[in-house]
């Protein structure tokens, strides 16, 4: 067990785990106590971390604190800075700045914007936008969807627009129109079950065979979930709801252990299939059955051939 190395290479270093602990929160009071502690987790396990939309703090400067944090507790760790697909280069670069980015996060939420009453209405250009700041920004943009998944042809444009990192943030976990339908969101509880599943959102992806990296999260609630999306191919794996609830309700030494013993049985999963590493788990058969088999047959991707 000793022998099993997760260790992976990452924006350009070095991390114990391919594991992010995926973007939450920032600008308001309560999350710089959060932010720290998720942080310095981050550093002491060696995992990624992504902080929460920074836009609040880059037209607020006395906001920037809870998100400066994150980079105080883990000077030399891969932290990824993240703002909303729909927004200017200025407000994207000084995300960055802010704290130091190893990598910048657009996030794509249009079904969350479209259920609030308060949301945006508006997304024209918005490719052309991700565009322009993949050109300009000084560290590597990741797509990021937060819990409906991206289709392949979405992932293809966004290549095409020079996006190189893909955070496939598929259905299946934390749901942002089922989260505001219990706000008396717009959609009701009509569209509770839109999206893409993470599992069909990456085997998409994969089947593209592009050079890209790519995040599986969206619903990542075990090891054995965690195993089959770095199987499948995903570089890294991310997760973000249950760690917040873990922390908020029992506190940072439980999420600790929480994080402890998920990673164990994760290094178990390789060693049960005879993986010493993601790359040998990677040459692994894969099986894909039920309802990802019937969906991925539905976009014209035969389960049978994607997987050998
Ligand atoms: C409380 C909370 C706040 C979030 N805030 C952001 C955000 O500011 N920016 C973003 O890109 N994603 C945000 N997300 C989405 C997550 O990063 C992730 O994509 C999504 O929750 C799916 O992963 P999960 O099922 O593991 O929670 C948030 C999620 C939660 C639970």
């Amino acid at each position: 067990m000793d022998d099993i190395d997760l260790s992976c290479s990452f924006l350009g270093k070095k991390l114990k785990y391919p594991f992010v602990i995926n973007a939450m929160t920032g600008g308001i009071a309560e999350a710089l106590v959060i932010n720290r502690e998720l942080a310095s987790l981050a550093a002491k396990l060696g995992m990624a971390m992504a902080v929460g939309s920074q836009t609040i703090a880059v037209n607020e400067p006395n906001l920037r604190d809870s998100f400066r944090v994150v980079r105080e507790e883990n000077p030399d760790g891969v932290i990824i800075a993240n703002v909303g697909a729909g927004s200017d280069l200025t407000t994207a670069i000084q995300a960055v700045e802010m704290i130091n980015a190893d990598a910048l996060h657009l996030h794509f939420n249009v079904p969350q914007e479209l259920a609030m009453p308060e949301g945006d209405r508006r997304f024209r250009g918005i490719i052309d936008n991700v565009m322009k700041i993949t050109e300009k920004c000084p560290v590597p943009v990741v797509a990021k969807e937060t819990g409906f998944g991206l289709s392949r042809e979405s992932v293809a444009r966004l290549f095409e627009a020079g996006v190189r990192f893909f955070d496939c943030g598929g259905q299946g976990g934390s749901n942002f129109i089922a989260i505001e339908s219990q706000r008396g969101g717009i959609f009701d509880d009509e569209l509770d079950d839109w999206g893409i599943p993470t599992a069909v959102s990456l085997a998409e992806m994969v089947y593209l065979q592009l050079p890209i990296n790519i995040i599986a999260s969206g619903g990542i609630r075990s090891a054995g979930e965690a195993a089959k999306a770095l199987a499948m191919g995903a570089d890294m794996i991310a997760m973000a709801g249950p760690l917040l609830k873990i922390l908020v309700q029992q506190g940072v030494d439980e999420l600790e252990q929480y994080l402890h013993y998920f990673l164990y049985r994760l290094q178990a999963v390789l060693l049960m299939t005879g993986s010493q590493n993601v790359n040998e788990l990677r040459q692994k058969p894969v099986l894909i059955l039920g309802d990802t088999a019937e969906r991925l047959r539905a976009r014209n991707i035969d389960p049978i051939k994607w997987a050998n």
